[in-house]
Order: C-alpha cells, then sequence, then structure tokens
C-alpha cells in the first residue's frame, strides 16, 4: 500500500485498462482514468471510489495530440503531480490486405500507435518538467512481433509499440523515467466481440487453452510500474500463455 503515485491509465473503461486500474488505485496509487467512453471511465472510477482508493475521469481521444497533452494536464491539475502513464487503449479492425485502404490502415495506426507515440511524448516531457521520476507502460501485442492474417494495420502498429518502448527507455533513463511494454496473448475483454466459435478457436492457442482473464495482464502492470521492476526497461514482456513458444 501507499505507493502515492499519480497514475493515468488510457483504455480505463474496460477490459485490460479497467483491471489494471483496480489493482493500482489498490496499492495506493491515485488513477486517472482515461478512455473516450466516459461512462465505462466513471464506472471504473467509482469503483475504485467505493474501495477507498482515489480516482479521476477524463474523456479523451488517444488519437488526437492535443487531447493527450489535455490529459497530462489534467492529471497534472487534479493530482499535483504525474508518475506514469499507460498507454493502453486500443481497436482492432482485421481486413485482409488487398481490402486494407488507407483509412482502415490509419485509423489502427492513429489510435494504436500514434497514441502512444504521444503518450509518451507528453507525459515524459511534463514529468522532467515536474522533476517527477516514473514509469510509462505500452500494451502491445502478441502481433507486435508476429503476423497474423487480415492484421496488416494491427501488426504495424503494435511492431512500432514494441520499438518505442525500447527507443523512449533508451533516452528517458537519465531523467528517471522506465518505459516498458506488456504483450498479452488473447484477453478474454470485449474487443474480441460476441463469435463465441472464433473465441473458441482463439482459445486453442494457448498452453491451457482458455483465452487469459484481464486480471494476468492486470497484475504484470501492476508490477512493471512497481520498483519491484526498476531493472526492466525498454523490454516488452509477453503475457500469452505460451502462445509465442
Ligand atoms: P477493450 O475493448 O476492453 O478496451 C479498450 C478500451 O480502449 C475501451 O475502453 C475503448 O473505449 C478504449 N478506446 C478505444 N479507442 C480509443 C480512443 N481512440 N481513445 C480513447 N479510448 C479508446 O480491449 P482490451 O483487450 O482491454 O484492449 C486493451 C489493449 O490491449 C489494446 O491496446 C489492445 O490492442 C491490446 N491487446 C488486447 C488483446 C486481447 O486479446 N484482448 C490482445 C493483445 C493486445
Amino acid at each position: 500500500m501507499a505507493e502515492n503515485k499519480v497514475i493515468i491509465i488510457t483504455g480505463g473503461a474496460s477490459g485490460i485498462g479497467r483491471e489494471a486500474a483496480y489493482l493500482l488505485a489498490e496499492a495506493g496509487n491515485a488513477i486517472v482514468v482515461a478512455d473516450f467512453n466516459e461512462e465505462g471511465a466513471k464506472e471504473t472510477a467509482s469503483n475504485i471510489e467505493a474501495q477507498g482508493g482515489k480516482a479521476a475521469t477524463f474523456k479523451v481521444d488517444v488519437s488526437k495530440a492535443e487531447e493527450v497533452e489535455a490529459m497530462v494536464d489534467f492529471a497534472v491539475d487534479t493530482f499535483g503531480t504525474l508518475n506514469g502513464i499507460f498507454n493502453n487503449a486500443g481497436i482492432g479492425l482485421v481486413k485482409p490486405l488487398l481490402e486494407m485502404d488507407p483509412a482502415s490502415y490509419h485509423k489502427v495506426i492513429d489510435v494504436d500507435q500514434h497514441s502512444v507515440y504521444y503518450g509518451i511524448y507528453y507525459g515524459a516531457k511534463k514529468m522532467v518538467e515536474l522533476g517527477a521520476k516514473g514509469t510509462i507502460v505500452n500494451t502491445a501485442s502478441i502481433y507486435g512481433s508476429m503476423a497474423a492474417k487480415g492484421s496488416f494495420n494491427y501488426n504495424a502498429a503494435k511492431a512500432a509499440v514494441v520499438m518505442m518502448s525500447r527507443s523512449g527507455a533508451l533516452e528517458l533513463a537519465e531523467h528517471g523515467i522506465r518505459v516498458v511494454g506488456v504483450a498479452p496473448g488473447f484477453i478474454d475483454t470485449p474487443i474480441l466481440g460476441e463469435d463465441e466459435e472464433m473465441k473458441k478457436a482463439l482459445s486453442a492457442l494457448h498452453m491451457h487453452n482458455k483465452l487469459i482473464q484481464p486480471e494476468k495482464v492486470a497484475s504484470v502492470v501492476k508490477f512493471l510500474f512497481s520498483e519491484e521492476a526498476a531493472a526492466i526497461n525498454g523490454s516488452t514482456v509477453a503475457v500469452d500463455d505460451g502462445f509465442l513458444s
């Protein structure tokens, strides 16, 4: 308890982000639950407050630089400092490459890739300005290091996220800021949609033959934000139940 850090979590209205918000709040941190789903973000925050934790919400479209900058300012205005960002909001848009028109490509690049740049850029600048040490965690994917059919856009975005963690870590270490990534396998969240047959097929790709629960990713994220993870820097940790083995 009593970590007393201020951490922004994008995509905090649902899935991995929501579970990470719960665990990091339980550990004594103040959480800015940032999402464009305002209602979901409020639900996450009020659940945190009901458990005695500290949370505020911010409506953001992470694909817009000025909104991410405003999100960072909001965190500092609300809680007085900034010690961490979990750049986690994301979408999928599956299409064969020959149908991957520029709009479908750019949509995923904007939301899944450029958002991470904005979070690192505005977040780190603010931390340096405040003299605050901190950690930035970025959600990549197994598909940041292996190709999947229909995922040309997502593969490109998540591979960039893996490299942004490395490159960001290299430049920010001297400021006391660690940058790391997490690469989930298939996680049981709304992003997977409603197709039960497809989910069954995806389950079989893991060593335990089931989808991974978002809490399992969240607990690794909580660890990555902690002092115990001080020597993990630049790398992306797989939480994939052996998918890539
Ligand atoms: P989710 O759909 O439960 O949560 C994603 C959240 O991001 C939602 O609350 C949504 O409102 C928010 N979001 C989407 N676009 C946004 C935008 N432009 N601005 C602000 N918020 C936005 O999905 P999940 O699984 O929790 O996804 C979190 C991250 O994990 C994503 O980056 C995703 O690519 C990644 N991931 C998920 C996997 C899975 O199997 N569920 C596997 C590998 C990676």
